[in-house]
């Protein structure tokens, strides 16, 4: 387990989180339940942002909501003072909602709507990262009718060969996302901004993938990305921010590598010498550099308690342990096979003597949380918690089978409150229409 203060085992052997533990939390806010430990992602956030001025002066940390967007969080970055990156009209909603300053928003997609375009643009987006002519052109539309300059960057993909670096080939060649570098695609969509009044060419982005736990791929692609601004700066193009996204690796088994604070601090420290290092080389202006951090800033924030609702042991096969979550609350094995670390909530201090499968409650045999994984005996009515699910599980949670999406308790210093109020089941139907010929 990757403990930290507000995550430990606390003096009854129950687990503990944000000061609260874990088996009253259930008790009272009732499961499944996602807990959002706040004082963990304000100092990883602070220290993302502190580490970045250090090691490189001018730049930005902006948050990806997509890996966990609701307005307590947008509340949060707005008093930190931070940027955030948003994908869709939902997202930009939810953070004008928690009063979020618009300018500080880059907004992103392959494949924006034209409402999404006009709410960012009639919104006072800061950003908008761009990636074809015709985006530009309904930008430049939607802008020429308010009479403003709107800020784009365009979102490259770097396409770096495979025999480079493996973590770098999820920004290979065949991808919806970006345009190809040094493509005339790409030519024809700055000459395109260039000329018009009414866009206001501010750089580059890139992401080249998730989950990467070493520094190298980031390496590689800004000595790709120094290269072709230089390209650009021979030919009149200036770069002013260079967006690296996001993707920095959590722990989530012990299988991973556990990361603390330095090895953020080291991350950010070498991608940023590595491009101070490369802007002499090419002899380019030093762009503002900003980084796109979603799950490392929330994902070991965020756990989930379940309550057993069965136990199921197959001899010689396998133990299920069966609960009342499942992928509606976290797709996540469904969908990429993830593993989780799991913990018997009122037992953490036990030996994990036990070997299970963590399995939801849809109808589906896909639906498991986690696939034969070490835990301590746990029994029906038990109280079990997923550990760093703050990334991507609330975000991607639907209400399959009509399962209700779980309420999310920020907890603080030893209290506790809702940030997202549970769904009720008036809730999943409030839209539902039963026309007059069926009746
Ligand atoms: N910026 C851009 C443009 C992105 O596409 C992403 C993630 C990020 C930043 C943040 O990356 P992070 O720091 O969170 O790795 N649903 C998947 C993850 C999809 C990530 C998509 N893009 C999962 O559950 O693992």
């Amino acid at each position: 387990m990757n403990t930290r203060d507000t995550l430990k085992v606390n003096k009854d052997g129950h687990l503990e989180i944000g000061g609260c533990d874990t088996l009253q939390l259930a008790a009272k806010f009732g499961t499944p339940l996602y807990v959002f430990d706040e004082a963990h992602f304000v100092r990883l956030s602070s220290l993302f942002s502190d580490t970045l001025k250090n090691a490189y002066g001018t730049g930005e940390i902006a948050y990806a909501s997509k890996a966990f967007a609701c307005t307590a969080v947008y509340a949060i970055l707005k008093k930190l003072g931070m940027s955030i990156d948003v994908v869709s009209g939902g997202e930009f909603y939810a953070a004008t909602q928690a009063g979020f300053p618009t300018e500080k928003i880059y907004f992103h997609g392959n494949s924006k709507t034209l409402a999404e375009i006009e709410m960012a643009v009639g919104g006072n987006c800061g950003t908008i990262v761009v990636e074809s002519i015709d985006e530009v052109s309904a930008i430049s539309e939607a802008v020429a009718e308010l009479d403003k300059v709107q800020g784009v960057m365009v979102r490259l993909n770097p396409v770096v060969e495979a025999h480079t670096h493996s973590f770098v080939q999820t920004a290979n060649k065949d991808s919806k996302f970006g345009i190809e570098m040094g493509s005339t695609e790409l030519d024809d969509l700055l000459e395109r901004i260039s000329i018009d009044n009414h866009l206001r060419f501010d750089g580059l982005h890139v992401h080249i993938g998730s989950q990467i736990f070493e520094v190298e791929p980031y390496k590689v692609a800004v000595e790709k990305l120094c290269e072709y601004i230089k390209k650009l700066a021979d030919r009149g193009v200036k770069v002013k921010k260079l967006n690296l996204g996001g993707g920095f690796g959590i722990t989530y088994t012990d299988a991973d590598p556990q990361f603390k604070d330095s090895d953020y601090v080291r991350f950010i420290s070498e991608i940023s010498a590595k491009l101070k290092v490369s802007v002499v080389k090419y002899g380019i202006d030093k762009p503002e550099l900003i980084f796109e951090p979603g799950r490392s800033l929330v994902g070991e924030a965020g756990i989930t308690l379940y309550t057993v609702c069965a136990v199921k042991e197959i001899p010689g096969v396998r133990k299920y342990v069966s609960i009342d979550g499942g992928m509606f609350d976290n797709p996540r094995y469904a969908l990429y096979g993830a593993q989780y670390e799991v913990v018997a909530a009122g037992r953490a201090a036990d030996k994990k003597t036990e070997v299970v499968t963590l399995a939801g409650k849809c109808c589906e045999s896909g639906d498991l949380i986690t696939k034969d994984a070490a835990i301590q005996p746990v029994y029906i009515g038990d109280t079990v918690a997923v550990l760093s699910t703050g990334a991507y599980n609330y975000s991607m949670a639907s209400n399959y089978n009509s399962n209700p999406v779980p309420p999310v308790v920020s907890v603080y210093k030893g209290n506790a409150e809702y940030i997202v109020k549970p769904q009720s089941y008036e809730d999943l139907f409030r839209n539902n229409v039963i026309p007059d010929r069926l009746k």
